[in-house]
């Protein structure tokens, strides 16, 4: 599949795709998010890869959605539009995610973040919902997303005042992982995506999708769906190949199966 605003790289097991509008800090209009959707449900499929990369560069993330093309918007465009069941099939994405934050990061560029499952930072990257001060407000998840991952007070200040905050007060509230200088961002990216690559990817994608579903859903609903899950992974060859490996004091070999 050929991409005009996405730049698509296969490294190994690890899948790269990387926003690329920059005269508009990488905006995310509806074509960019139809390119980026169908990139990550095409390394969903692709059994040679293990984990996904999100990138926008090492300038900038993303600036939110395209305000040009949402300045016109009438209520029924949005709901004809369908806009947002894109970002419904993101979430449905069983692979890892990782995303390299360097520079802005706000608004649906926020909100793409908070739809992977791990958020690596660059000390250049600040983080923002700033839709109200353009008249809106988060639609792509950002007051679900962002108050289940920094709590209600937090999410509340960054919502309501617009204001961002430094890679570093992202980091002490708990929206990024870590924070690394931006030439190494990238590195730092496959460097987790590489070790998470090596794992056997059955229990991966398992464990990604109940943790997924922490989020979602009451702790009874979540146990129970772990506890099934978990059964599920008696059932592979790398389960048995992992437990037996650890008996006999030797490396496993695991084959995705
Ligand atoms: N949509 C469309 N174009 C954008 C954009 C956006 N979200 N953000 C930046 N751009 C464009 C600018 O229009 C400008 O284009 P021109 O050169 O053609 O004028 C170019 O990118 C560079 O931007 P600036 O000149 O503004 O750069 P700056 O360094 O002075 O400021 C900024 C950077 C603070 C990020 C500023 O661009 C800005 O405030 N952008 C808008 C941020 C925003 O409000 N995001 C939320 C969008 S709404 C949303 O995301 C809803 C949702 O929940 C889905």
């Amino acid at each position: 599949m050929s991409y005009q605003n996405i730049l698509i790289t296969k490294e190994g097991p690890i899948g790269i795709a990387q926003l690329n509008r920059p005269k508009v800090l990488n905006a995310l209009n509806s074509e960019t998010m139809i390119e980026l959707v169908n990139a990550f449900e095409e390394f969903d499929k692709d059994q040679s890869v293990n984990v996904i990369i999100l990138t926008g560069g090492q300038n900038v993330f993303a600036a939110g959605a395209d305000l040009k093309e949402m300045a016109q918007a009438t209520p029924v465009d949005l709901v004809l539009g369908r806009r947002f069941e894109l970002w419904d099939r993101i979430r449905k994405i069983s692979k890892p995610i990782i995303a390299a934050v360097s520079g802005y990061c706000l608004g649906g560029g926020n909100e793409l973040a908070m739809n992977c499952d791990i958020i690596i930072a660059s000390e250049t990257a600040t983080f923002g919902q700033p839709e109200v001060n353009v008249g809106i407000m988060p639609g792509a998840g950002g007051t679900q997303r962002l108050t289940r991952a920094v709590g209600k007070y937090r999410s509340m200040e960054m919502i309501l005042t617009g204001k961002s905050i430094s890679a570093e007060e992202a980091l002490r509230i708990g929206l990024v992982n870590k924070i690394v200088p931006v030439e190494s961002l990238m590195d730092e990216a496959k460097k987790i995506a590489s070790e998470i690559a090596s794992k056997p990817p059955i229990s991966v994608r398992a464990a990604k999708e109940a943790i997924v579903r922490a989020q979602d859903t009451t702790l009874e609903v979540g146990l129970e769906f772990e506890r099934r899950a978990f059964y599920l992974l008696f059932a592979t060859e790398d389960g048995k190949e992992g437990m037996k490996a650890f008996l006999e004091k030797r490396k496993p070999v695991f084959k995705g199966k």
